[in-house]
């Protein structure tokens, strides 16, 4: 019988078909999610792991368990995941492709448009009971129409920003390793310096990796319009938090949204925190109901096949893999869906 571990509670939904599959299903039921040494710990019998984005699933726990033969993460990036470790040892690792671009796309017009037009601060005032006598000239926001936005990564979350950016009459740029057959409508730059300087609003949509680490530092946000507002809906590690801060206390630019941090959660003391122009959520781009039941779904298709010794739907590494791949197809072989 192979043992999965779930390393965070999912959906009921999720663990029925997880136990109706006949596999030892332990979910971790700790209030957190499991340290480092847990992890280690609680894979040691495991063939299968269902993981978060909290895991560090590096090679220290994969040499801890040494039945595993799948990996999937709840999510679509999977950079806590070493998947150079993985394909050395032969395990599939996988993610939740598709399923939450639109959830996260639209969460991130959602930041552009809580900025842009002020939903985020002027609330307050009404709340605090500031609210003042009609003034032409006060409470002024930014439009959305006709403004620039520079998406930075055209996939599938990128993508979807850019019908959205369509439907506001939005002129939109967008900045990608190659470019895109279909562009929505969007234009494409060859360089992140000309969309920078070029755009009201910056989205972030590209994967983090070495070469995306700290993309945004002090030069990125010097190139930037003054009035230029940020949005960070990918990983936290692609911007420098302290060129960052510096730049919004400066007004190197005008505000910022994340929805990813470094670290998190982030400490009620760190200095963005302080900063009227720069509004924070705690990564929930995909967290609507439907998509993580979606999600949670597609890690149980990935984890019960790879357990079974198929290949996983949404599997990352298949062909670095098939030559030394712990899991020895049985049957048909499903066939791989592009990440
Ligand atoms: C993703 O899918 O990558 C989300 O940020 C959740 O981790």
């Amino acid at each position: 019988m192979p043992k999965i571990l779930v390393t965070r509670r999912t959906f009921p939904e999720a663990a029925e078909k997880l136990r109706a599959s006949g596999a030892e299903v332990v979910i971790w039921d700790g209030a957190d999610s499991p340290t480092h040494d847990d992890l280690v710990a609680a894979v040691a019998d495991v063939d299968g792991l269902y993981a978060h984005i909290t895991n560090a699933v590096d090679a220290e726990v994969m040499d801890a368990a040494p039945n595993l033969k799948v990996i999937t993460e709840f999510g679509v990036g999977y950079d806590n995941v070493d998947v150079a470790a993985a394909n050395a040892r032969g395990i599939a690792v996988c993610n939740t492709p598709g399923v939450l671009s639109e959830s996260t796309a639209d969460e991130a017009f959602a930041l552009l448009a809580a900025m842009a037009r002020r939903t985020y601060d002027l609330p307050q005032i009404v709340k605090r009971g500031e609210w003042g006598d009609f003034d032409p000239l006060g409470y002024l926001a930014t439009d959305i129409h006709h403004k620039t936005l520079g998406i930075v990564g055209m996939g599938r979350i990128g993508s979807e920003v850019a019908k959205r950016a369509a439907g506001f009459n939005m002129n939109v740029l967008y900045f990608n390793r190659n470019r895109r057959d279909e562009e929505f409508g969007a234009t494409y730059v060859d360089s992140l310096g000309e969309l920078l300087e070029r755009s009201d609003f910056v989205s972030l949509h590209n994967p983090l990796n070495a070469e995306t680490t700290g993309m945004m530092g002090a030069a990125q946000f010097k190139l930037m319009k003054k009035s230029a507002v940020l949005i960070n809906t990918t990983r936290g590690p692609v911007v420098d938090q302290d060129a960052l801060y510096d730049a919004l206390s400066s007004g190197e630019i005008a505000g910022a949204a994340l929805d990813v941090t470094v670290p998190e959660p982030l400490p009620a003391d760190n200095p963005l925190l302080t900063l009227d122009n720069c509004l924070i959520m705690p990564h929930v781009a995909s967290a609507t109901g439907d998509t993580r039941m979606k999600m949670a779904m597609m890690c149980v298709e990935n984890v019960l096949a790879g357990v079974a010794g198929d290949w996983p739907p949404y599997c990352v590494n298949q062909a670095e893999i098939s030559g030394n791949a712990r899991i020895k197809a049985q049957g048909s072989v499903r066939s791989q869906r592009s990440p």
